[in-house]
């Protein structure tokens, strides 16, 4: 464990998980077929473990996008299509192919001339929604979402092999009138994330990569159905794989932030040596550090750059 060189900072955002009720035709025609996604080499061996532990769910698919993925649960027994409070942005090279392929797989799609506007991507998008009910959003866009380095070092894709899209630039999420400063200052001070707070506007900085808050009337923002996101804490470069980690999870134990999920309880934690050994803990509830108040639900699942799951570990450097 390497110490850190910079304040804990976000490197990269990996993964939403939604649970769904089943996989359909509609799904397995949107995702492998007009969205060229690949499924993740790891899928079946994690299910058969998470089943080994007792688990309800009764199919599992990871849906990989570049360096980024949906995991979808199926059939648990609660809350069975969950989605996040707003719309996932996906990139992909030629808006004009992806927009070919949906047609030509009879996906219904919407034209947005100016989609990304509101969260930093203007110009021309596609918007549309999965078979659960997922809003999902498409640029076009070259650019890799992923570590420094990981292009040259020929890490473009997770294990199952390279997909048409090149990633998953940004989540777009509602929150309630009045909570976009309390929000930019949790990822500020408590994960040392860069954010920028305008006209009820917050943007959360992770690489090229961002969480974009938008407040919403609360009548239209929806109930927190328990999704969750998954991001990567670290920096490769000065071989920082656990120091910045392991101080965030401390600023979050001590916030009374930490959460063990009953539905993990393989990733329970109760300490650091819990948190070091398992690479990753929980927060559920986003606390305005300056108020005390949670001004946003969204289980964080953060991990250290030594999880398991950790995509570009050939990038890491011995610590300095
Ligand atoms: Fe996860």
């Amino acid at each position: 464990m390497a110490k850190a060189q910079q304040p804990s900072a976000i490197l990269l955002f990996e993964h939403v998980n939604i649970n769904v009720q089943s996989w359909t035709p509609e799904d397995e025609k949107l995702f492998y077929g007009a969205l060229g996604c690949v499924r993740d080499a790891r899928t079946d061996a994690v299910f058969d473990r998470v089943q080994m532990r007792g688990g309800s769910r009764k199919g599992l698919q990871w849906v990989n996008f570049g360096l980024q993925q949906f995991h979808m649960p199926l059939g648990e027994q609660q809350n069975s299509n969950q989605c996040i409070r707003g719309t996932v942005g996906l990139a992909f090279p030629s808006l004009e192919a992806v927009r070919q392929r949906l047609c030509e797989h009879e996906v219904e799609f919407k034209e947005e001339p100016d989609g990304g506007m509101k969260c930093g991507w203007p110009g021309p998008a596609l918007s549309l929604q999965t078979p659960s009910g997922q809003p999902l959003r498409l640029h076009s866009s070259s650019a890799r979402f992923a570590p420094p380095g990981a292009a040259e070092a020929g890490l473009l894709s997770l294990p199952g092999g390279p997909t048409l899209s090149t990633g998953m630039p940004y989540l777009e999420l509602l929150c309630a009138p009045g909570t976009a400063a309390g929000i930019g200052r949790f990822y500020t001070q408590m994960l040392g994330a860069l954010s920028k707070v305008e006209d009820g506007i917050c943007k959360v900085f992770m690489g090229n990569q961002a969480f974009i808050f938008h407040e919403t009337p609360s009548p239209d923002l929806p109930p927190y159905d328990g999704h969750h996101v998954a991001i990567y804490i670290g920096n490769p470069e000065n071989g920082d794989s656990s120091a910045s980690y392991a101080e965030m999870y401390m600023r979050c134990k001590k916030a009374g932030l930490v959460h063990n999920n009953p539905r993990f309880p393989h990733t329970h934690i109760h300490s650091l040596e819990d948190a070091l050994r398992l690479g990753e803990f929980r927060v559920l509830d986003l606390v305005d550090p300056d108020t005390g108040t949670v001004v946003y639900t969204l289980e964080h699942e953060i991990r250290s750059l030594e999880h398991p799951g950790f995509s570009c570990k050939a990038l890491v450097k011995s610590a300095m």
